[in-house]
């Protein structure tokens, strides 16, 4: 199915209709966002990332660019080997993991596939789905949402993603946070999911403020 649905945007491009800019080119925001190559090459090390994690509850007003989002998207939920398999490990191989993203522009899921991010609500989310005032100034609310039967695995696949996210943020030396406290119910809603689906848990992600 998502190979379908991006030959359709490559259609589209063909004959002209361009669904896609770039994320921080128009106020509109873009159908499909075609995100640059996942740095793989860069960071500190391991060790380093891990003494540096830690959750941050304070952001700037700095954006996080195309290059970062597809970095920290990967390091959550990317494909890093040829059979497919991600940088996270899943109970009986189920990559039941799917990651959305909420920015100003609007709420985007992640296809790994194509490495692009699709539209599937303009609204600013964010504040909608905050229940802790400082969640409004991050730039980015990731929610990590699964349709695993099992709510023991689905929560050790987000929290393993997760914490990929927080270690990147930590070598990249951005801030997160993440939260169990946000509106499920109504994120199920707007983000348009399934009754298979089940919104685990979310993380806000932004630049911290200048010390
Ligand atoms: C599953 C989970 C849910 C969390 N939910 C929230 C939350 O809703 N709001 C919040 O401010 N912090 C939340 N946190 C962050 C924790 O409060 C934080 O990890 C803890 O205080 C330890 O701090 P550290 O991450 O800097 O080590 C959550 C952390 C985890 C692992």
């Amino acid at each position: 199915m998502k190979k379908f649905r991006f030959l359709f945007v490559c259609l589209l491009s063909l004959v002209g209709i361009s669904p896609s800019v770039h994320a921080e080119d128009s106020d509109k925001p873009e159908t499909v966002v075609y995100l640059p190559e996942p740095q793989k090459n860069i960071g500190v090390p391991l060790m380093k990332a891990l003494n540096d994690r830690k959750t941050t509850r304070e952001f700037s007003v700095r954006k996080i660019n195309d290059q970062d989002l597809s970095n920290l998207l990967w390091a959550a939920v990317g494909i890093n080997r040829p059979n497919g398999k991600l940088t996270i490990p899943t109970a009986r191989d189920a990559r039941d993991l799917s990651v959305y993203i909420i920015k100003q522009g609007g709420a985007y899921r992640y296809n790994a596939e194509d490495n692009t991010l699709e539209l599937v609500n303009p609204a600013a989310l964010i504040y909608m789905a905050a229940k802790q005032g400082f969640v409004k100034d991050a730039d980015a609310l990731l929610v990590y949402v699964s349709n695993n039967e099992n709510q023991d695995y689905r929560a050790m696949h987000a929290g393993s993603a997760y914490q990929n996210v927080g270690l990147y943020a930590a070598s990249a030396g951005m801030s997160n946070v993440v939260l169990g406290m946000i509106d499920r119910d109504m994120l199920h809603k707007e983000l348009h999911l399934t009754e298979k689906d089940f919104v685990v848990i979310g993380q806000a992600l932004g630049w911290p403020k200048s010390k």
